[in-house]
């Protein structure tokens, strides 16, 4: 493949609204060893974007001031130590930056390979809610087979990824959203029960939809005052994941419930995590999840996908709110 010394990429020079979204020229990265350079063809908008955008959150030292945390297309170019059939395929990758672009380099092995029957936008839209669903919903949270578990936010990138990877594995996923019409597409996405946060009280709704008994696993992306109703929801030895905290970073924890009911409270961000702890995840979701995805059984939800020259309007898709499932950039040919 020739590849140009020169792309175009989004690359604000500060933070700021959407209209900061604007194509620029830059050099094409270079792969270094262990890495390859990603032809992208199109790359998935996640909600840490906007917060990169409006300044609240910087790239982790060493990634590129480009956002875009996930990409597909074609390998293009190979760093040293590089498998050479790795050349031309079809992959997506997990990014700490630079997906807004039409080249990314990024370590060979935060790369999975696209299966047949899976486009290029599908599997852009995966990375990030994948490994970050994975990571939190089971290797924290310990979510396993015939495990009720409570979910916020379930129509967005996460949400519907915790839904489809819950029916895959066997959860009964209960899920929180902001409007009726969220809570039916949920539902119809295979969530066990949807609960609008903003008609009903899902502590109670929890209480009634599990007997008593309570969830094995909250995954929440709001804190705030939610920790507290959230731990009302677990059930004993539950576990309390934390992923975002839109509502407030800081929590009343009552101890002595904590205690009581022996729950653990845990969390985690994985953009600023090692390469070697990524490749480790892309290797286990290889094995315990891609045979679903080339089998067919598991596919993401796109809401809609925009030319990157839009990128301004696939974050004020985003920030209104009314989306459900993912947001993808189209960056080069994603048929
Ligand atoms: N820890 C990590 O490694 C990691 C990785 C990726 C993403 N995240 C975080 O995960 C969250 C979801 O990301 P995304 O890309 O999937 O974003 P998204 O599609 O924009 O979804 C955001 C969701 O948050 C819900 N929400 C916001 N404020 C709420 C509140 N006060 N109460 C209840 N629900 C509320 C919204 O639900 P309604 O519209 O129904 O109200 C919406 O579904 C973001 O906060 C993001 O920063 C964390």
């Amino acid at each position: 493949m020739n590849v140009p010394a020169t792309m175009r990429a989004i690359d604000p020079a500060e933070a700021g609204g959407p209209e900061v979204l604007t194509l620029v020229d830059r050099p094409v990265p270079v792969p270094r060893a262990g890495e390859v350079l990603i032809r992208v063809a199109a790359a998935g908008v996640n909600r840490p974007d906007v917060l990169q955008r409006t300044g609240g959150y910087p790239p982790p030292p060493g990634a590129p001031s480009i956002p875009g945390l996930e990409v597909a297309g074609h390998v293009a170019a190979l760093g040293d130590g590089v498998a050479r059939e790795l050349l031309g395929q079809p992959v997506c990758a997990l990014l700490a930056g630079g997906g807004y672009a039409e080249y990314v380099a990024v370590s060979a092995g935060q790369c999975l390979p696209v299966p047949d029957g899976l486009s290029l936008v599908e599997a852009a839209a995966l990375p990030e809610t994948l490994f970050t669903v994975w990571t939190n919903l089971f290797d924290r949270g310990f979510a396993a087979e015939g495990d009720t578990v409570l979910v916020h936010g379930g129509t967005s990138g996460i949400g519907t990824m915790a839904i489809l990877l819950g029916k895959v594995f066997g959860l009964t996923v209960i899920v929180t959203v902001g409007s009726d019409a969220k809570a039916t597409a949920a539902l119809d996405l295979g969530a066990a029960h949807a609960i609008n946060y903003r008609t009903e009280d899902f502590v109670e709704r929890v209480g009634q939809i599990t007997g008593g008994r309570g969830v094995a696993v909250v995954l929440d992306m709001v804190g705030g005052d939610y920790v507290p109703r959230n731990l009302k929801c677990l059930a004993e030895d539950g576990r309390h994941v934390s992923i975002a905290v839109q509502g407030g970073a800081v929590a009343t924890v009552p101890l002595w419930d904590v205690m009581r009911r022996r729950l653990t409270l845990t969390g985690s961000t994985l953009r600023a995590r090692d390469a070697a702890f990524k490749e480790m995840v892309a290797d286990e979701l290889s094995r315990s999840v891609w045979p679903h995805i080339a089998g067919g059984r598991l596919r993401p939800v796109i809401d809609r996908t925009f030319p990157i020259a839009q990128a301004a309007d696939a974050h004020r898709r985003m920030e209104a709110g009314d989306h459900v499932g993912k947001i993808v950039l189209v960056v080069g040919d994603a048929d």
